[in-house]
């Protein structure tokens, strides 16, 4: 009790800072005391490593932060996120600023000398919202560095600010994947003196957190920098991922703010000079939001740089890796539960839970998904397709709950499941050592029982992993606690040996004989592998027998090519 006292007494006062020495000059944090336990834990928080992206440097790649030493680097308090697309997206009690290239280490307090493995997550949020600020450190010390992890956290530039383009050279684009890049490079450098192993680390990322992490994988520029990857509902082959669109979109912000120059060079110089308020005011005028599965436009793009060729080769030429894949059983029920948002256009207002119907959902496959302006004459055999699928087993007296869950499927599928799928296969023809999971655990603590379908929605992990939006406060049930063990177990596994297999439950990665097997998380996870198997044959084998691969790729990148390539 003494001990105890005196400990809580002395990091009050702050007599432990933990302080260490790097390349770039020294960084002093604080010291965490697990309430639960008696480990404690050194954070620092708001490491710059990338310098400040702001004036001129606004659109480029990031460059390397510059040496402080010997000034110490205080690094006691997270720093600024990085801008969102929209002024609504801005929230109370977050500092915002275009400075925002920050990165957040913690370590167990006996870290010297160690060569630790090291899990960095990259943050959702559509690309164009959301910070590291937003998950902690508590929790993922207690879960993580406490199994002697080091855990890091990441922000990357959000909105137009990362992913403005002029579509050529000039202004390419994927700014912020280069500074997530860049972060890697960082810790290669610094890890040592934490206690990391440069050569251990595995990336992690959710949403499109983990579209980024496709990405990092596939990119010759970054595929070398880590040793595997966690990907959580989320991969680069889908349209809110990568869209060329984005080039049109940014055109039109430009105009907005008053550059309508239309030569690249002098188009960049007039946006340089924008303050961030003009780019906001210009944002509100072409909104970002959109009411299809793209849902927004600001995001990656095949910009022959990062991505220097198409996605399925860029996976191929690749160094294998060990990599985790998941998703939820219902990811876009968001969509439809939470009308807010990013899911605003997605969603669909409380006040139509209950009239939604089949006239509804059909609107939103010939609006949105089998348009007539990109499919041309293939339109209605595609749309055919599309409803017919996801009306099976609906019968013409269904109530609400069956359209309504129809949409989420539609949507799950084009947004996070067939992508998610089709880099599962891609990682299988490869070799790569591949653990896929689905999570069908909805959580009684925190269903809200007015919601019309039910199901796993997208994100509600986080709340199991990291403190999450005040969400990780809410009283766990038994079978919540159940889950939490699984889920943290099988990461950390992953993260120290490259396997999630714990004294519980074994998991087996895909093989040839069993592609999907998967493990299916929730309170007692078992293997399983017949998870939307009908749904991959629909988007990548009957749908394209009528639209065509190519020209199904504008609404689901995904779509397998045609032909096998045969050339390495
Ligand atoms: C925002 O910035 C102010 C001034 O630097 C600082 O006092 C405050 O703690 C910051 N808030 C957050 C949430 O980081
Ligand atoms: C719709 O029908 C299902 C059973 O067919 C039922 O469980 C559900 O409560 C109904 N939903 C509404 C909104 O009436």
């Amino acid at each position: 009790m003494f001990a105890l006292l005196f400990l809580s007494f002395c990091l009050l006062a702050s007599c432990e800072k933990p302080f260490i020495a790097t390349n770039f000059g020294p960084i002093v944090g604080f010291q965490h005391k697990s309430p639960s336990s008696d480990d404690v834990f050194n954070v620092f928080l708001g490491i710059r490593y990338a310098r400040p992206p702001d004036h001129i440097f606004r659109f480029q790649k990031p460059d390397p932060v510059e040496k402080w030493g010997p000034v110490q680097h205080d690094a006691t308090h997270f720093r600024a996120s990085c801008i969102p697309s929209l002024r609504s997206e801005l929230e109370d009690d977050v500092n915002y600023s275009e400075d925002c290239l920050f990165l957040n280490i913690v370590t167990p307090n006996n870290y010297k000398g160690r060569k630790l493995p090291v899990l960095m997550f990259v943050h959702g949020g559509g690309f164009q919202y959301g910070n590291a600020m937003e998950f902690g450190y508590e929790k993922a010390a207690e879960h993580f560095v406490s199994q002697d992890i080091i855990f890091v956290s990441v922000q990357y530039r959000l909105g137009p600010l990362g992913f403005f383009t002029t579509g050529d050279g000039e202004i390419p684009g994927n700014m912020g994947l280069w500074d997530l890049t860049t972060a890697l490079y960082f810790l290669h450098e610094v890890l040592p003196d934490f206690g990391g192993d440069p050569e251990k680390i595995t990336v992690a990322g959710q949403s499109a957190g983990s579209a980024a992490v496709s990405a990092l994988l596939y990119s010759p520029h970054s595929d070398h920098l880590f040793l595997q990857a966690i990907q959580m509902s989320g991969s680069i082959f889908a349209e809110n991922s990568i869209s060329e669109n984005v080039v049109e979109d940014s055109k039109a912000l430009a105009k907005a703010a008053g550059c309508s120059e239309t030569e690249s060079k002098a188009l960049r110089a007039c946006m340089e000079e924008r303050t961030i308020d003009e780019i906001l005011d210009a944002m509100e005028q072409i909104g970002e939001l959109l009411p299809g599965p793209r849902n927004k436009k600001f995001h990656p793009r095949m910009d022959n740089d990062y991505f220097p060729y198409d996605l399925e080769k860029m996976s191929r030429k690749a160094p294998k890796k060990r990599t985790m894949q998941g998703l939820l059983s219902l990811e876009s029920g968001n969509a439809v539960c939470y009308p807010t948002k990013l899911w605003k256009l997605l969603g669909v207002p409380k006040e139509s839970w209950g009239s939604y119907g089949r006239e509804n959902f059909e609107d939103f496959i010939r609006d949105q998904v089998a348009v007539e302006k990109d499919f041309g004459r293939k339109t209605s055999a595609f749309y055919q397709l599309v409803r017919d699928f996801y009306l099976r087993g609906v019968s013409t007296n269904a109530n609400s709950s069956a359209y309504l869950r129809a949409y989420a499927e539609l949507l799950g599928d084009l947004q996070y499941g067939i992508p998610s799928l089709h880099e599962i296969d891609l990682k299988r023809q490869h070799d790569w050592p591949t653990f896929f999971y689905v999570i069908d655990y909805e959580s009684e603590t925190t269903r809200d029982p007015a919601h019309p379908i039910r199901g796993a929605f997208h994100a509600s992990e986080l709340r199991f992993l990291f403190n999450f939006r005040g969400l990780e406060r809410i009283p766990f049930d038994e079978n919540d606690k159940l889950f939490e063990r699984h889920l943290v177990n099988a990461f950390a596994n992953f993260v120290k040996t490259g396997d999630p297999s714990t004294t519980e439950f074994v998991w087996t990665p895909i093989s040839n004989e069993q592609p999907f097997l998967n493990a299916l998380l929730n309170p007692h996870p078992k293997l399983e592998d017949s998870f939307r198997r009908d749904a991959y044959d629909l988007w990548q084998t009957e749908i394209p027998r009528v639209t065509g691969a190519e020209l199904l790729k504008k609404r689901l990148p995904a779509a397998r090519a045609t032909f096998q390539h045969t050339e390495l």
